[in-house]
């Protein structure tokens, strides 16, 4: 019988976590926006976005504000970006790294935010409508925050598009039930609801863009992939009690054999707010 589904994630409450827990998220996090398939994933939603000087954007679930400080780039020198984030360390964290772009960091829930209503010119929400509570308030709350005419984009995961080739068959579908077992609804489909989520809301000018990360080393995957990260200990759920070491030993056994593949798709989904 396969675990029961949670219905929150670590991400939701980043701060409720022992501090080496969420001391690896933030490395987790940073090290993902150096990956080049991260780098794909957000190269689109960027010309999605279209981010222009002078304009005052919104990252919502900022994490370690990297992506913020890129947007402040191509914003400035008279543009803004809001940082949001729910986890009050995670903000410090992100403030900690900040490089004197013009990026204001932010805590606070992307579900109920202390912003005006038409504030921002655009959004940036990557990655966190998986760990909230109301994917719909949320995305509602986007809208409100936005100006008629401004863009918003979400990036999401699609974590049942999650697949492996290289590893025995057997010990892969064990694997992966287990892993599914432990994906809340949200995680399962996420990415690809966001569209009929913006179509829901009238947004206009919609583009919907699936695009599928290949990781061809375990390494690579490591990154983005908890079920194949050695250093993800052994407690949590990234791997079924009992089987770690014959998976994680299959996965570097297929790696040395050059054949290992994983592939996960991320949604990049964006649309104008009405006017
Ligand atoms: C997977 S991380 C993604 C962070 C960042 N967008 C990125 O792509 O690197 C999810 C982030 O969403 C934040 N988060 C979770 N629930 C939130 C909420 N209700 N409001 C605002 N941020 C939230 C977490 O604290 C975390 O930083």
């Amino acid at each position: 019988m396969e675990p029961a589904q949670k219905e929150r994630t670590p991400f939701a409450d980043i701060d409720g976590l022992p501090a080496s827990m969420s001391a690896m998220v933030l490395d987790a996090l940073t090290e993902m926006g150096r990956h080049t398939e991260i780098r794909r994933v957000r190269r689109v939603a960027f010309d999605m976005l279209r981010p222009r000087p002078g304009q005052r954007l919104l990252d919502a679930g900022s994490g370690s504000g990297d992506v913020a400080r890129r947007l402040a780039a191509e914003v400035s020198p008279t543009g803004e970006v809001i940082a949001l984030d729910h986890s009050a360390s995670i903000t410090a964290a992100a403030v900690a790294r900040h490089d004197g772009s013009n990026v204001r960091y932010v805590t606070g829930d992307v579900g109920a935010m202390d912003l005006p209503s038409d504030s921002v010119d655009g959004v940036w929400c990557e990655r966190v409508l998986q760990h909230v509570d109301s994917a719909d308030r949320s995305i509602g709350e986007l809208i409100r925050v936005t100006r008629p005419g401004g863009r918003i984009c979400l990036i999401d995961t699609d974590w049942s598009s999650l697949g492996f080739d290289g590893m025995p068959a057997g010990l892969g579908e064990v694997v992966m039930a287990h892993v599914r077992g432990h994906f809340t609804p949200k995680q399962h489909d996420m990415g690809r609801t966001l569209r009929r989520r913006l179509v829901a809301n009238g947004l206009s000018g919609i583009t919907a863009t699936p695009v599928t990360c290949v990781f061809t080393t375990p390494e690579s995957a490591a990154v983005v992939l908890p079920m194949v990260n050695p250093r993800v200990p052994e407690e949590t759920w990234a791997t079924p009690p009992g089987l770690r070491d014959e998976w994680l030993a299959c996965v570097d056994a297929a790696g040395a054999s050059g054949t290992f593949l994983a592939v996960l798709t991320i949604w990049v989904v964006a649309g104008t707010v009405p006017g």
